[in-house]
């Protein structure tokens, strides 16, 4: 069984880097063209969610797309499924292309349970703790918490520059975590604010720990899941309360932050599950307005016609 990796269109060459990291990470290929079993992860109508899938047997390719335009249509006519990383926020929709990458294709090698529905997925979310060392990382990681649900992350800067970096770093990060429409709160935090906790679960991008899906990341906030820690940090925490969970990826010396934070991410947003619309409760609740928009004098109305409307 083989997995490759096909960028249909991906123009920015940090995010092709990027890819090629996936693969590395996954033992999979990068493929120059489409071979074989395809499957498509795009966020479009009729896209299956990634979740509760059988784990990969067979070879297969899976295509990820353009950072604006996506996937092109004729990949995704060409594709055998379609697969989709639901997201949970109405202005952060989607992933980097490279991050949801190595959550597809994580997920297609690993495959899993469906998502949980529920009616209080807020009350079962973890804390979650990134520590970031380079800003594009952390912004990257920041924009795939708030997609998978979070409202609030804490991050122990290390250099990042998220905090304190110059105006150009502080920019670039900013701009990887699409902050002008992302609402998450990020505190600032380190380490030593372990302590707070009940139980701290620290992942690991590989070796020997109990499979990341096995954990249950579903404790609330006495809980608290590290992503990109090294030893030495968890030397003060009390034994008893620390576990270690493993990604079970490919050796790679510093591998990036948003590849494990993403997954993470999507595993913890699976476990945590999503809400279910309870019955006899509306939808969707009628607007209320603080005051009518009264209608002008006959006279005072200016008629536009909408092609006028093309010159601004
Ligand atoms: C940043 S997205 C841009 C295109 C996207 N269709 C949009 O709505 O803007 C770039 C690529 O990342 C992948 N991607 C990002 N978020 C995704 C999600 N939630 N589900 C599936 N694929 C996603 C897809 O392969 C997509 O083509």
């Amino acid at each position: 069984m083989t997995l490759s990796i096909f960028a249909d269109g991906v123009e920015n060459p940090a995010n092709i880097a990027r890819i090629a990291d996936v693969a590395r990470l996954l033992g999979a290929t990068r493929a120059a063209s489409i071979e074989g079993y395809l499957i498509a992860i795009e966020n479009v109508a009729g896209a299956r969610d990634i979740y509760g899938r059988a784990p990969l047997r067979d070879d297969a390719t899976i295509a990820v797309g353009n950072e604006r335009r996506g996937l092109s249509p004729r990949t995704l006519a060409l594709a055998a499924e379609t697969l989709e990383i639901p997201t949970q926020s109405r202005t952060v929709t989607t992933l980097n292309v490279a991050a949801a990458a190595a959550v597809a294709g994580w997920y297609v090698l690993h495959g899993s349970a469906r998502q949980l529905q529920t009616a209080r997925p807020d009350s079962r979310r973890p804390s979650l703790l990134l520590i970031g060392r380079d800003h594009v990382e952390v912004g990257s990681s920041l924009r795939s918490a708030a997609a998978l649900g979070f409202r609030d992350v804490l991050l122990e800067d290390r250099g990042a520059g998220w905090f304190e970096g110059s105006a150009a770093r502080r920019r670039e990060a900013r701009a990887a975590a699409r902050r002008h429409k992302n609402p998450l709160r990020i505190h600032r935090a380190s380490v030593d604010d372990l302590e707070r906790f009940e139980e701290v679960v620290v992942v690991l991008p590989s070796g020997p720990a109990n499979p990341l899906q096995r954990e249950a990341l579903t404790r609330g906030q006495r809980q608290v899941i590290v992503v990109g820690s090294e030893p030495a940090d968890l030397i003060h925490v009390k034994h008893g309360r620390v576990k270690t969970a493993t990604l079970d990826l490919k050796m790679f010396e510093d591998p990036p932050l948003r590849f494990l934070a993403s997954i993470v991410l999507a595993e913890i947003a699976r476990q945590v599950g999503r809400r279910r619309r309870i019955a006899g409760k509306p939808a969707v609740r009628a607007p209320r307005y603080e005051f009518a928009v009264r209608l002008a004098a006959a006279g005072d109305i200016l008629f536009v016609d909408p092609s006028r409307l093309l010159d601004y």
